[in-house]
């Protein structure tokens, strides 16, 4: 049984689906490389994920799945999980399309239905890493991760999430929402997300017995253009304030 939260989110998601995702999953599962976020930063310029090859890995809100899909061709044996049927399908739908099959489950991220310690690397691209209540999802986590297993996911920014208008619209200049009220935000447009502050993340991963590794503060390049669809920063803006984290912790043995 999921709570109201996720299922808020659930629905919002199968709209998502309909609307950009479905249709953009197969360009994203064509990629040759990893990139982060928005404006497509390459992971190979940061080295957050390293070496996978044989790794155990679970992606937690995998969507359409395409970086469990660029792992898998990297070495690594992925498992994506998500909440939403439609996502699903989609990426069930790019596994027979690339001839890539990894185990796909339906599940919430903040209720794992597999064993303790059987993964070696947990990864969320804005996934459970939004959409779930940092203190469930990330003590899923650290429960199915073996010891000294890593985690990394990607989030918007504290700053950008200070800054986005309650209804559509960019990134303003200037702040539009008291930090204290971030832990949890419910959007207009429907969907709950939760974004703690960078002490806030660091209390969690700590409390879960993970140690922080790296926080990267990611902006656009120089070359940017823009967002279409996730359209809630300008490429001008995100060159001068990152508009998303991306952190890496370490369980500790
Ligand atoms: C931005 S998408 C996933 C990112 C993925 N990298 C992509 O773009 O396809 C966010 C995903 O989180 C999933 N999600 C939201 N709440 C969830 C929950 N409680 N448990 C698992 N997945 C959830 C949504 O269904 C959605 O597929």
């Amino acid at each position: 049984m999921i709570d109201d939260d996720a299922a808020a989110n659930r629905a919002e998601w199968t709209r998502t689906n309909a609307e950009f995702t479905d249709a953009h999953a197969q360009r994203a599962w064509a990629a040759d490389e990893i990139t982060w976020g928005l404006f497509n930063v390459p992971e190979s310029g940061l080295g957050v994920l390293g070496d996978v090859a044989g790794l155990d890995v679970l992606e937690l809100g995998c969507g359409t799945a395409y970086l469990s899909a660029q792992l898998a061709r990297r070495g690594a044996r992925p498992v994506g999980l998500d909440l939403n049927r439609a996502q699903l399908a989609t990426a069930g739908r790019c596994q027979r399309r690339f001839g890539l099959l990894f185990p796909l489950v339906e599940a919430d991220a903040q209720e794992v239905p597999v064993a303790d310690r059987c993964f070696d690397l947990v990864v969320s691209e804005y996934g459970a890493s939004v959409w779930c209540d940092p203190d469930r999802w990330v003590a899923e986590a650290a429960r199915v991760l073996r010891p000294g297993g890593r985690l990394v996911f990607l989030t918007n920014s504290v700053l950008v999430t200070l800054s986005v208008p309650d209804e559509r619209g960019v990134a303003q200049e200037r702040l539009l929402r008291p930090q204290r009220e971030l832990g949890r935000v419910e959007w207009p447009g429907g969907g709950v997300e939760f974004h703690p502050s960078h002490g806030d993340w660091v209390r969690v991963l700590g409390a879960n017995g993970f140690v922080v590794e790296s926080l990267h503060e990611l902006y656009a390049p120089a070359d940017a253009e823009t967002p279409r669809y996730y359209d809630i920063v300008t490429a001008r803006w995100a060159r001068r304030w990152p508009v998303e984290d991306l952190w890496a912790a370490r369980l500790a043995r």
